[in-house]
């Protein structure tokens, strides 16, 4: 009750949407108790109102449908998950593997956004969510994270995170691919907040190596091809960020730009994953070049290195499973 009633009160955006809220549930009578207390009305609209007890429940349910539907291939889950990036889908029909789509695993939700497929895919080297959410689509913490609860409950060890980005650093061009090295969270959003599930990982996860060493480097020895590293600075959006906001990125240390990805990889330290993550650098960020951003823009140069981009994947894939003794 400590911790709930101290998010109440200080207001820290909640995680989780109010339409799938749980007022029945002890914690939801719990909420309406302290609002009741506080006054804190707009809890519940502001996406508070349903706990973690209700993640946990959808979680697990997912996770059973998932299996049901992968039938004896979830006995053959992969040690490496991948969420493809905006634009970045295609690498999907690259591989082969089983293909269950998102609208018919339970309680999982199903993308909105152009260019993102809304399906799994598990083959014999990686299980592939082609489609994520975006806090700018109105989605809550929880539903952008499910898809990583569900790999990891599925038996995944490490997780491979992709992005379009776009670059804050003007030694970056449009078309490079980055790997990164850490991120600034300014979302304001964390799926952590609230009761925390004991039984999956620690309350106050380290982040001092969220992006691991090891696999950055593998992948550097492993591609001859130029790589950079850099910070990847999340932001909500859907707005691009003004010249303003760019230079203050630039201060802060950020390298790239983007609207996704943190929330995945918070979920996946605290699941106690190994994360890789690459950023595909679509444009240069606001005010860098005299012109106006644009989502074609984006979309296009993804298309472009798409090709590259799946290249770069599968050679991280074989050098994976070579260095694990995989076939
Ligand atoms: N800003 C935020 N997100 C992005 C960008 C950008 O410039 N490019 C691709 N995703």
């Amino acid at each position: 009750m400590g911790a709930l009633f101290d998010e109440l009160r200080h207001g820290y955006p909640l995680p989780l949407d109010a339409s799938r809220g749980c007022p029945g549930s002890a914690t939801g009578r719990e909420v309406d108790r302290i609002m009741g207390e506080t006054g804190l009305e707009g809890y519940r609209a502001f996406g508070g109102g349903c706990m973690r007890e209700d993640f946990e429940r959808r979680m697990y349910e997912a996770v059973e449908s998932a299996r049901q539907l992968l039938g004896p291939v979830s006995r053959e889950i992969p040690p490496v998950g991948i969420v493809l990036g905006s634009g970045l889908g295609e690498f999907v029909d690259r591989v082969d593997g089983v293909i269950v789509p998102y609208s018919e695993i339970k309680g999982f939700p199903v993308p909105t956004v152009v260019g993102h497929r809304g399906l799994l895919k598990v083959g014999r080297q990686a299980a592939i969510l082609a489609g994520r959410f975006h806090a700018y689509e109105g989605r809550s913490m929880d539903e952008i994270v499910l898809p990583v609860f569900l790999l990891a409950q599925l038996g995944i060890t490490h997780l491979v995170v992709t992005n379009a980005a776009g670059a804050v650093n003007t030694a970056y061009n449009p078309g490079d691919l980055t790997l990164v090295k850490d991120h600034i969270n300014l979302t304001g959003r964390n799926p952590l907040i609230g009761p925390h599930i004991e039984s999956l990982g620690p309350r106050f996860p380290d982040m001092s190596e969220a992006y691991d060493r090891d696999l950055r480097l593998s992948v550097k020895e492993a591609w001859h091809r130029p790589l950079k590293e850099g910070v990847y600075a999340a932001l909500l959006g859907p707005t691009y960020e003004t010249p303003a906001e760019i230079r203050m990125l630039r201060k802060m240390g950020a390298d790239m730009v983007g609207m996704s990805t943190v929330p995945e990889v918070i979920a996946a330290r605290y699941l106690g994953l190994k994360v890789l993550g690459i950023s595909c650098i679509t444009n240069m960020a606001a005010g860098i070049l005299d012109q106006p951003l644009s989502h074609e823009e984006v979309v296009e140069t993804g298309r472009r290195v798409a090709s590259e981009f799946a290249d770069l994947l599968h050679c991280f894939l074989e050098t994976f499973h070579q260095a694990s003794g995989n076939p």
